[in-house]
Order: structure tokens, then sequence, then C-alpha cells
């Protein structure tokens, strides 16, 4: 099915969709529990880790932390070892800490960082460095902490210097997961109490994970209350479920496929992430969520999904912080769904890994779809079939995958430039694909 050359892939469009998959372990559960366990007291063993770039980036950039992380297991589902010795087993890095293509590892450090006894710069790779952090370098300012840039600019790469902060009041402009956790994180440490609004809820894995560990905190929807910490935080060991932003390709791929049944196990579904579920059975999806269960704070189960006749929908408000990063793959279910499919207040995406509302229009416009970029989101209208043709991932892993579902529908073969960049987040997607299909 797929011939690889290099970066790019070409892929012919498939009979059958059958099989089952595991999904690798969720990145944003990754990040937080190798930082949280970081600055624990004691040992934790985290199995299931996320195997992607972006999770590897903060675990490289803790051990220059001074931070002892062993990495064991395969490396498609690696299980990381960590001794914590509180914050103050945080030690100044010798060098530059590098977050790659990581957002989260980025802004989460700066949370963590600003309040500890010394000095840090954090860079990524040049899509990082392009992205605006003003967003939650505003808040940390308030609560005290001296975080600068090159004149004038408030993107990476940053130095802080750290010093104590105090607790804030905060209502965050944007519904930001990555902004809310990375104040969290300042406020463990800040004197007084931090308390954040947000415009509407978004994923809440810190909040989880701090609850598990201890900390005093309380969240109900848009608010939610930290006391500094007294004591220490216990360290928590886990296996991290599978990360549904990941199943979303097959998700997708199984619903818009006419001969299809995919069965998604140890999949996560908190209900901050399940915005694709909701829309696909408001599109008329055929999934079916099994097997119910809770470890370690955060629901999961098994999904199975089969081919199914979609329809148009619209989608915007509170519904996009729980879907984010599962619009360009919702972009690709929207272009074999029947009549118009609207996706609304989402200028989120246009600083992404890439301007994904830019990215997605031009790409499958490329493949024949009929696709209308919004200031803030996208018009799709659906029903025609796709065609193949060289297309390319901008560099951005959930385009790669997205195109990649897009090509197992699309008339003939579909070549996709820097299509590798999907270990960024799902090393083994190319591979689950071939599993999947023949
Ligand atoms: C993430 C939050 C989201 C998401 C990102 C991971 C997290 O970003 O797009 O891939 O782990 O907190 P924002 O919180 O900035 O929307």
């Amino acid at each position: 099915m797929m011939i690889q050359a290099q970066a790019t892939i070409t892929i012919a469009e498939s009979r059958s969709l059958q099989g089952e998959i595991t999904p690798p372990g969720d990145k944003s559960i990754s990040h937080r529990a190798a930082i949280l366990n970081s600055i624990a007291s004691g040992r934790a063993t985290i199995s299931n880790f996320a195997p992607g770039g972006d999770c590897l980036a903060t675990i490289s950039c803790l051990r220059a932390l001074g931070v002892p992380i062993r990495r064991t297991g395969p490396g498609g589902r690696p299980t990381v070892s960590i001794h914590g010795n509180g914050a103050d087993g945080l030690r100044e890095a010798t060098d530059v800490l590098d977050a790659r293509d990581s957002a989260t590892a980025m802004r989460l450090l700066w949370g963590l960082l600003a309040g500890r006894p010394f000095l840090t710069i954090i860079t990524g790779d040049a899509s990082l460095r392009s992205r605006p952090m003003d967003r939650l370098i505003d808040p940390l300012r308030l609560m005290g902490a001296d975080i600068s840039g090159r004149a004038g600019d408030s993107r990476a790469p940053l130095v802080i210097k750290g010093r104590p902060l105090t607790g804030v009041e905060f209502d965050l402009p944007v519904p930001s997961a990555q902004i809310k956790s990375a104040l969290l994180l300042a406020g463990l440490f800040a004197s007084g109490g931090t308390v954040l609004r947000q415009p509407s809820p978004s994923r809440d894995h810190t909040e989880r994970l701090l609850k598990l560990m201890g900390a005093k905190l309380e969240d109900e929807a848009n608010l939610v209350s930290l006391r500094p910490l007294s004591g220490h935080l216990s360290p928590a060991s886990l296996r991290v479920p599978g990360d549904i932003s990941s199943a979303a390709y097959f998700l997708v791929a199984g619903a818009v496929h006419d001969n299809a049944r995919i069965v998604i196990r140890d999949c996560g579904v908190n209900p901050t992430r399940t915005g694709i579920i909701d829309v696909l059975r408001a599109m008329g999806a055929r999934l079916e969520i099994l097997n119910r269960r809770v470890e370690a704070g955060e629901p999961l189960a098994d999904i199975v999904v089969e081919s199914s006749d979609l329809k148009g929908v619209e989608i915007g408000g509170e519904l996009i912080p729980r879907l984010v990063d599962e619009l360009p793959v919702l972009a690709v279910a929207a272009c074999y769904a029947r009549g118009r499919t609207v996706i609304r207040n989402a200028t989120e995406l246009r600083v992404k890994e890439s301007d994904r509302i830019a990215t997605v229009s031009t790409e499958l416009t490329r493949l024949g779809a009929v696709v209308e970029p919004l200031p803030d989101g996208m018009e799709i209208h659906g029903g025609r079939r796709l065609s193949g043709t060289e297309v390319s991932s901008h560099l951005d892993h959930r385009l790669a995958m997205s195109l990649g579902v897009a090509a197992l529908i699309a008339k003939g073969k579909t070549t996709i430039k820097h299509a590798t960049v999907a270990r960024v987040s799902y090393p083994s997607f190319w591979q689950h694909m071939g599993q999947l299909s023949s």
C-alpha cells in the first residue's frame, strides 16, 4: 500500500480497513506525569509513556535540570522511571533547554521554573520559535516572574530569572490548557492561592494529576483554584491511557471508508477531550464505546467505529477546546459528509504547528475538496470524492496524518511530502495504517 522514500510517503486508496490498534500513550498526560513526578518526593514509574518527539523533549529538559530519569521498554511504548526530589531537587541547567516542536513542553516548563532560584533559557525549533508566548508571559509577570526575550519580541528563546512568586486571580483570555497548567505549576510554589477563570473548559489532566498527588486544588466548570503546596507532592505511578488525539485519525478513517471496522483499544476518554466523538456521532458515525473504566484518575475505554454515512455539521463555541487538535482530521471527515460543515471560533488553529486554517484548506483543495478558509475556521462542502495528487504536511504532524486518512479514500495515489513528521506525536502511525488497510 505504501512506498516510502525518506520523508515522503505515497499511499494508494485502500479496499478495506479492518482490525485493531492500540494508540500510543497520551501526549498531554505524559508531559504532565513527567513534570509533576520530577518535583514529587520519591520514585514513580510511568508506563505507556508517549513515544513521540514532543514528550522526549520534556524528558531531556528535565534531565538537564538534574532530575534522574530512566527510559526502558520498547521504543513504541516506553516506561519512564523518575526519581523526584521535590522542587528543590531541580538545578540550573548548564545549557539552553530545547523544547523542539513542543509548545506544551515549553509553556509548562516556564510555569515550573519561573519561581525556581536560578536562570533558565528555553528555545525550540523554527515552528515553536514563531508561536505566541505573550499569553503566558503576561500572567507570569503578574505573579512576579522575571521573563524576557529579544527586544520587542515575546517569542522564544526566552530567559527566566527565577524569583519568588505570588499567587494571582486571573481570567484566561483564551481557553488554553497549556497556559492554565503553566500557571498552576507556578502557583504551586507561590505565596498565596491562585484562581484561574477560563472562557470555556479545556483539558483537565493537570488538575486530575495534581489532586491525585495530594495538591489542594478545586475545580468546577470554568474555575480552578489552587493553594500553594505545603509539604510535598506524592509520586504517582501510572499507565498512560491511549491518546484520543492519535486515535482520531482512525476514528475518522473508519467512519468515512465504505468497508471498515476498526477497534481502538485502551483509549483515553476524558470528557474534556472527547469532542471528536460527539461531533462524529452528530455527523451520523456508527461508533460504540465499550469497557469504560478509570485508571489513575483518567477515564479510558475501547472504541469501535464502522463505515458510516456522514452528514455535515456546525462546530464551534465550547466544543472547540475539546477537539482543537482533531480539527484537521475532522475537516477530512467533512469532505466526505453530505452537505456543508462549518468550523467557527477556532482562531487558535492559526497558531499551532502550522497555520492550520491555511494549510488544511490549501492541501485539501489540492485533493479536489471544496474548502473555504474563514478568519476563525473553515467552510467545507462535502460529498464529492477526492483525487490523489502530491500534497505537503507543511512539517505539521497533525496535517501529515490527516492527509494520510484522506489518501486512503481518495481516488488513485497520494504522495505526502514530509510525512514522517508524524513521529512528533505518533511514531507508529504509518505502520498502524498499513496494518489496517488492504
Ligand atoms: C495541550 C493543549 C492544547 C493542544 C496541545 C496540547 C496540552 O493547546 O492544542 O496539542 O497538553 O495542554 P492549548 O492549550 O494551547 O490550546
